[in-house]
């Protein structure tokens, strides 16, 4: 049964954060307006913070995430901060165009950009199997650091790329041109791939999309074949092997089909 749109828009984590701030503006005024009568002096950077600490806590109780947590209580600062610097607007634009273009439709997928780093690189080459060629999968590939190297490790396999936020594709595309790689870089949703064609799949995303990666490996892909998660687990399902990775000491999830 699909949900109504005013459920599925207070599910995503940007309106809630919205409504946060807006639920903490009468009760700032309330407390501006008692602290005032009390005596206490009030600047602009106390008004701000009360604010922001008031957001905090009604974004706690909405059930967002910690960074969302402290994202509501820097912003009103951050704006206050702005103002004072007294920017150019056409500065916001361009940041406003940069932020969209890195984090596209993370309002949708939940799943922001995050390296997963060295350490994830060097647990994934360690678990491929050696005995053939593969076709392998990054889904969600960020700026391609996992793909690049995965490609140089194995000359003998297909290393495939897939991202959807514009930016990131666009970098790792160079990135792999000028480095000469012959990894590949699709932009693309990769819910929108068939995962039947990879030997492994490789995904670092986050919480909010584990249950729908699952779903989607579990229908497409074939026995034999390989999905990985860094550091975030699928709820209710058992991982074949649990690696802890060297400097990082998060964990690798690897599910055998
Ligand atoms: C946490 S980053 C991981 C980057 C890279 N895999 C790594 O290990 O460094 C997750 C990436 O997935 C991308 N992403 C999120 N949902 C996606 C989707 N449905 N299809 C393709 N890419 C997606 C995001 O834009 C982001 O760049």
């Amino acid at each position: 049964m699909t949900q109504p749109v005013s459920r599925r828009a207070f599910a995503a984590p940007s309106v809630r954060a919205l409504l946060a701030q807006a639920g903490a503006f009468p009760l700032t005024l309330i407390a501006v307006w008692l602290l005032a009568r009390t005596g206490v002096p009030m600047s602009w950077e106390s008004v701000a913070l009360i604010q922001g600490a008031f957001a905090a806590v009604i974004a706690w109780r909405l059930g967002l995430a910690v960074w969302w947590r402290a994202i509501e209580l820097a912003f009103p600062s951050g704006v206050l901060l702005a103002r004072g610097f007294d920017l150019p607007p056409s500065l916001f634009l361009v940041l406003f165009v940069l932020f969209l273009l890195i984090y596209w439709s993370t309002f949708r997928t939940q799943v922001p950009y995050y390296p997963s780093g060295r350490a994830a690189r060097e647990a994934v080459a360690n678990v491929l199997p050696v005995d053939r060629p593969l076709a392998i999968a990054d889904v969600g590939s960020g700026l391609g650091g996992l793909v690049l190297d995965l490609a140089r490790r194995r000359p003998d396999s297909e290393v495939d790329g897939i991202e959807l936020a514009p930016l990131p594709w666009f970098v790792s595309r160079l990135r792999g041109k000028l480095s000469g790689s012959r990894a590949r870089f699709l932009r693309a949703d990769y819910e929108a791939v068939n995962f039947g064609y990879y030997d492994v799949v490789f995904a670092y995303l986050s919480p909010a999309a584990m249950a729908g990666l699952w779903h989607k490996a579990e229908r497409e892909m074939r026995p034999g074949s390989i999905l990985l998660s860094y550091e975030f687990d699928i709820p209710g399902r058992m991982p074949d092997r649990r690696i802890v990775t060297t400097n990082s000491k998060k964990i690798l999830f690897l599910w055998e089909f």
